[in-house]
């Protein structure tokens, strides 16, 4: 048997960190993807197991099917194999999952790793949807966000769940848990900023859990404004014509907010000023901030331009579409 499935990665156009706590976010996947490759192994089914590789992370590690939970490091330390060995467990328990033989995952992305572009749910939402089909198991697409949220909690702890459900649905997500509305997003220029500098989002969200605890008072209503910017943005969405210059001020609002709660960075404020410099109609960071990507809305005719200004001021630029499929997965043998 041989099964591939790939998912996209996201931006997040408003309500990061905000969403954490409750309120609402607005996400699009993008036309970049992750994609796990799985082919069964016929051998020796006493000791059942599946051999993980991410030749690009230069990873490769065994995985014991029988207990699930009993990952044997063959190279090196990786939350990808702890995630993975996450799905296979929670598989079993919810869907009674078996495999008959061991099986090979080969998984490439051309989405770069913290980055703020989502490549950890992506992996794992195309590997719930591999592993799924390889065990025979019909998953609704709640179903897979689910399974890929728990493997999402090994790699950031405590994740909201808009990472695995946007990778999942496609499209555009208007997310505030428990609510997923996904809704159709009129066609509008973004271009992506890398700052190149990764950095670790459980790092980051928990730096604002404890600014936050330390400063309530501030804090909180900063968070309530985040939620009604949010809900300001899907008006401008989802009204025609689209009013591109009021969505490009509601980055800049958004960004000043993620700048209040300490998360921005010099090499992000650096690529944010750029592009509004080159004619960006709003900038802002995407994810979790200080370090990875921002975003910059852009009318087509400045395209050029903002991708000349991300570049000169040592970001990598990266022109994305929308991807409106979401989870895709294909039996091939
Ligand atoms: O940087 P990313 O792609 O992991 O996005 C994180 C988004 C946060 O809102 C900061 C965290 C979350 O779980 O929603």
């Amino acid at each position: 048997m041989k099964v591939k499935a790939s998912a996209p990665a996201k931006v997040i156009l408003f309500g990061e960190h905000a969403v954490v706590y409750g309120q609402p976010a607005i996400a699009v996947a993008i036309d970049k993807r992750a994609t796990v490759t799985l082919t069964s192994k016929n051998n020796n089914t006493e000791k059942k197991e599946i051999v993980l590789k991410a030749l690009d992370l230069k990873l490769e590690a065994t995985i014991n099917l029988h207990s699930g939970k009993n990952v044997i490091l063959a190279n090196h330390h990786d939350k990808i194999v702890e995630a993975t060995a996450k799905i296979i467990e929670v598989m079993k328990e919810r869907h009674d999952a078996d495999w008959p033989e061991s099986m090979e995952i080969t998984i490439v992305s051309q989405i770069p790793r913290g980055a703020g572009l989502g490549s950890s749910a992506a992996i794992s939402v195309a590997s719930t949807a591999a592993l799924a089909t390889a065990a025979g198991i019909q998953l609704s697409k709640d179903e897979i966000s689910s399974i890929a949220f728990e493997a999402e909690r090994i790699h950031h702890g405590t994740p909201s769940g808009i990472d695995n459900t946007i990778s999942t649905f496609g499209g555009a997500v208007y997310f505030k848990r428990p609510e997923v509305k996904n809704f159709s997003i009129p066609s509008f220029s973004l271009i992506i900023g890398d700052t190149k500098k990764e950095r670790e989002t459980k790092k980051v969200v928990l730096g604002v859990k404890e600014r936050k605890e330390r400063l309530p008072h501030i804090y909180n209503p900063l968070l309530d404004v985040f939620g009604n910017l949010v809900d300001e943005a899907l008006q401008v969405l989802t009204t025609e014509p689209l009013e591109l210059e009021t969505l490009g001020h509601l980055f800049n609002v958004n960004q000043g907010l993620l700048n209040a709660i300490g998360v921005s960075s010099l090499e992000l404020e650096q690529l944010i000023w750029a592009s509004r410099n080159a004619g960006a109609l709003g900038a802002k960071l995407t994810g979790a901030g200080a370090g990875g990507s921002m975003i910059a809305l852009i009318e087509t005719k400045k395209e050029q331009n903002v991708s000349e200004a991300i570049k000169n001021a040592g970001g990598e630029p990266l022109t994305v579409s929308i991807d409106t499929k979401g989870v895709i997965t294909e039996e091939m043998e």
